[in-house]
């Protein structure tokens, strides 16, 4: 078998070993089925144990009620910057909570629907960190208030939610969700691209209130509508049928493995070695996100000079370390440790870093 390396890809990211070693196990034939899951339909009984499975195990792991629905759509989360505005403004304004390049994004869809107030931006502070509650500049009366959970790029979360009082909260949760419990009642609407920590590129999964469903209008394009899909349990056209398959593996995984209790201390625990391996590198290695405000999921530093960054990253991809180049808008460097990544990868990650410094520093 092909040796895998260390992959520290911000998305499509890293998978676990023992779900790509199922899905190529069973690529072939499903078992007891005699088809490959590429092939079978997604109207069979086959796909429909594999979608309603994963939608359970999903609930299960974040304790979903019934007060909600869970959909696989297609798009990107990129296209739920579209869809959130166009189903949830009934009064024409929204806030929006500014952290990072894809709450921007967002932002720019919803202005073609309504009017928004950007209830808090640290775009002066280069994204460097999360707005205090203090800051929120929230209008009672908007129709929504959304924010992104994790900003990919800046390696900045929130660590709890924004307090909004009775206004729905919308969440893009595409770089952070399930890598710990989140009291799911506290949201209207949560949506994530499944690339980073639920599985291939393809699929966003969505969570929504039923009571939001009221406000999706009969003259939205039917694709654009979330009561549609609702009422068609994802299956309205072709969903991704291997997505969602790779996403009920994913399911399963976490759940066999202690759920999100355990994968929030596994997280809390690599990324901790990873934020003291820079801490205490005397200025060596400096981190670009504020302390309190420092991501789980995306590790972005500096070091001194540009040259030594090129330099580390050029060695480390030579080591067997892929995908550690920060994102262009922000440069340095920056590891990305989902769900999957595996903690003696960080291990190795930062006896390599200590390494370089001292042959470096
Ligand atoms: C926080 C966040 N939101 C949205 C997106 C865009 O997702 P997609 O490429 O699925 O449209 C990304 C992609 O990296 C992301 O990290």
């Amino acid at each position: 078998m092909e040796k895998r390396i260390y992959n520290f890809s911000a998305g499509p990211a890293v998978l676990p070993e023992e779900v790509l070693k199922e899905a190529q196990e069973n690529l072939f034939a499903l078992p007891g089925v005699g088809m490959s899951i590429l092939e079978i339909s997604h109207r069979s009984k086959t796909f429909d144990k594999i979608i309603n499975e994963a939608k359970e195990d999903l609930r299960k792991l974040l304790d979903i009620n019934d007060n909600y629905e869970l959909l696989f759509l297609q798009g990107g989360a990129s296209l739920q910057f579209s869809m959130v505005p166009l189903n949830l403004m009934k009064n024409n304004k929204a806030d929006y909570i500014i952290t990072g390049s894809w709450s921007k994004k967002a932002l720019k869809e919803a202005k073609r629907v309504g009017t928004i107030n950007i209830a808090a931006s640290t775009e002066e502070e280069k994204f460097k960190r999360i707005p205090k509650q203090d800051e929120l500049k929230l209008d009672p009366s908007a129709d929504y208030v959304h924010f992104t959970s994790n900003n990919t790029i800046y390696g900045t979360q929130w660590h709890t939610e924004p307090g909004v009082g009775n206004v729905p909260l919308v969440c893009d949760a595409s770089s952070d969700i399930l890598h710990r419990k989140i009291d799911v009642n506290k949201y209207a609407l949560i949506y994530a691209g499944a690339q980073k920590n639920m599985g291939p590129a393809g699929v966003t999964f969505v969570v929504i209130r039923k009571d939001m469903l009221e406000r999706s209008s009969d003259s939205l394009h039917t694709m654009l509508n979330y009561k549609i899909h609702v009422e068609n349990a994802s299956l309205y056209n072709t969903p991704t049928t291997f997505g969602i398959y790779i996403i009920g593996l994913i399911a399963k995984w976490l759940l066999k493995n202690g759920g999100l209790e355990n994968m929030y201390k596994v997280n809390f625990d690599k990324a901790n070695l990873l934020y003291n391996c820079i801490d205490e590198s005397g200025g060596f290695f400096k981190g670009h996100a504020a302390k309190d405000s420092r991501s789980l999921m995306n590790v972005t530093f500096n070091l001194t000079t540009e040259e030594l960054e090129k330099k580390l990253i050029a060695e480390a991809s030579a080591a067997g370390f892929d995908g550690l180049k920060g994102h262009r808008s922000v440069g340095g460097l920056r590891a990305s440790i989902y769900n999957a990544f595996p903690p003696k990868g960080v291990e190795d990650l930062v006896s390599f870093m200590k390494d370089f410094q001292q042959k470096n520093g």
